[in-house]
C-alpha cells in the first residue's frame, strides 16, 4: 500500500510501498485511512529536524492527525464496529515498570522519555492506506463531523492545555465556588490571549471562547484575512504583529489572565510573558527549533512572576479524555460557527502531492492529505 515516508539518514521524503498491516491480536481493529492533517511537527519531520523511525526501519511513515473508517475488528473489540469513523491517538506508553504516568494510561506525562508516538517517534503513522491499532487508542467520531473530524487531534492539544489551565486556576481561592466557573466573569481569570493563528491557535481560541473567555489572537502570519474572519466569527479580537506591538496587545487585551501560546516562536512568547497580568498563567504548546539564543529579561520576568503569583506551564500531547472533550467541543463549534470551522481546512491534497503541504508551500490554516473518500 502507499505511504508517505521520511528517510532521515538519506534525507529523503517520498511515497513508498509499505506492507499492509493485519490484525494480530483480539483487541485490534483495522482502519481505512480517509484523511491526514499536516502540522508543524510534520513539516519538521519532513525537513529531518525531528522524529525517529522505528528501531528496525530506515524510514518512518509520518502522519498523526487522522480520520479513518473501521473496516475490520478482532473478536474481543467492543468499542468500535465496522463502518465507524475513528480518530486515533498518537502517543504510546513507555515500558518501564516504574513510570507511573505510562502505567496509568497517562503517557502524555511520561517520565522516562521512552514513550513512542505514531508518525513521529519510533512508530509508523497514519499517512498511508490502512492502519491496525488497539481499540483503546481509537475514538469514535459522529458521522456528522465527517468533514472536519481531522481537526480532532490538533484540538486535543488545546483541550489538554485548557485542562491544565483549569487546574492551575483552581488555586485561586474563589475559583472552585459554584458561582464562578472556569473562564466565567467575574472570576478574574477570563481574559485570554492566544499567540498564533495556526490550527492549534484558532482551535484553542474556539475552545476558550466556548468556555467563556474573552479572546485576543495575536498573529505574525502575513495572511490575515481568513484568520481574521475566523476570529471575528467566534467573537474574538484579532491583532496582527506587523501592525501591533506586544504593548498594544497588552493594552487591548489586558490585564491578561491567560496566554495560550500556539506558535513555537520563543522570542515573541518571552516578550508576552512580561505582559502577563496578576495571577496570570502562561501555557506553552509550541515546540521551537533548538538553537535560537535570544536575550531574555530574566530579572524582570522572575520579579513579575513572584510579585504577581504567575505560572508558566508547558503542555504536550493529550490523554484519552481530551479526545472525548475535543469531539464534544468540535460538535459545539459546528453548531455555533460551522463556516468558521470549515474554513480552517484550507485544501485537500492527494497522497502523491503530500510534499507540497509538507514543505510549507500550502499556506492557509490546515492542509489535509486525502487518502481515500
Ligand atoms: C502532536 C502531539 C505530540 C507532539 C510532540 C504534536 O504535533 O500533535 O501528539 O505529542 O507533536 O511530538
Ligand atoms: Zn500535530
Amino acid at each position: 500500500m502507499k505511504a508517505v515516508a521520511v528517510f532521515p539518514t538519506k534525507r529523503e521524503i517520498r511515497v513508498i510501498d509499505h506492507p499492509e498491516p493485519h490484525i494480530e491480536s483480539p483487541v485490534q481493529a483495522k482502519m481505512r485511512v480517509l484523511e491526514v492533517g499536516v502540522c508543524g511537527t510534520d513539516r519538521e519531520l519532513a525537513s529531518f529536524r525531528y522524529g525517529m523511525p522505528p528501531d528496525d526501519s530506515e524510514y518512518l511513515v509520518i502522519g498523526h492527525e487522522s480520520l479513518s473508517e473501521v473496516v475490520d475488528v478482532a473478536p474481543n473489540v467492543s468499542k468500535v464496529k465496522k463502518g465507524d469513523l475513528v480518530v486515533m491517538s498518537v502517543r504510546r506508553p513507555c515500558t518501564h515498570p516504574d513510570c507511573v504516568a505510562c502505567r496509568t494510561g497517562r503517557q502524555d506525562f511520561c517520565y522516562t522519555g521512552d514513550y513512542t508516538e505514531r508518525g513521529i517517534k519510533q512508530r509508523h503513522g497514519y499517512m498511508t492506506e490502512f492502519v491496525v491499532e488497539e481499540e483503546q487508542y481509537l475514538n469514535v467520531v459522529p458521522q456528522a463531523l465527517r468533514d472536519v473530524a481531522v481537526l480532532v487531534e490538533p484540538l486535543t492539544i488545546a483541550e489538554k492545555s485548557l485542562e491544565q489551565l483549569g487546574s492551575v486556576q483552581q488555586r485561586l481561592p474563589w475559583a472552585g465556588t459554584a458561582k464562578i466557573a472556569l473562564g466565567e466573569m467575574p472570576s478574574h481569570g477570563y481574559r485570554a490571549v492566544v499567540l498564533g493563528a495556526g490550527p492549534v491557535g484558532l482551535l484553542g481560541a474556539m475552545a476558550l471562547r466556548i468556555s467563556g473567555f474573552e479572546v485576543t489572537v495575536y498573529s505574525r502570519s502575513p495572511e490575515h484575512s481568513e484568520k481574521n474572519a475566523v476570529v471575528d466569527a467566534i467573537g474574538g479580537q484579532y491583532m496582527a504583529a506587523e501592525t501591533h506591538t506586544v504593548d498594544d496587545l497588552a493594552k487591548a487585551a489586558g490585564p491578561i489572565d491567560v496566554v495560550y501560546e500556539a506558535v513555537g516562536a520563543s522570542a515573541v512568547a518571552f516578550d508576552v510573558i512580561q505582559r502577563l497580568g496578576p495571577n496570570g498563567i502562561f501555557i506553552f504548546t509550541g515546540v521551537p527549533d533548538r538553537g535560537g539564543n535570544n536575550p531574555v529579561a530574566t530579572d524582570q520576568i522572575m520579579r513579575d512572576m513572584v510579585l504577581n503569583n504567575q505560572a508558566i506551564v508547558g503542555s504536550v500531547n493529550a490523554p484519552p479524555h481530551a479526545f472525548e472533550s475535543a469531539i464534544a467541543h468540535l460538535t459545539a463549534f459546528m453548531q455555533k460557527w460551522p463556516d468558521a470551522v470549515r474554513s480552517l481546512i484550507t485544501a485537500r491534497y492527494p497522497i502523491e502531492r503530500a510534499a507540497e503541504p509538507l514543505s510549507g508551500r500550502g499556506g492557509g490554516v490546515k492542509n489535509v492529505i486525502q487518502v481515500a473518500s
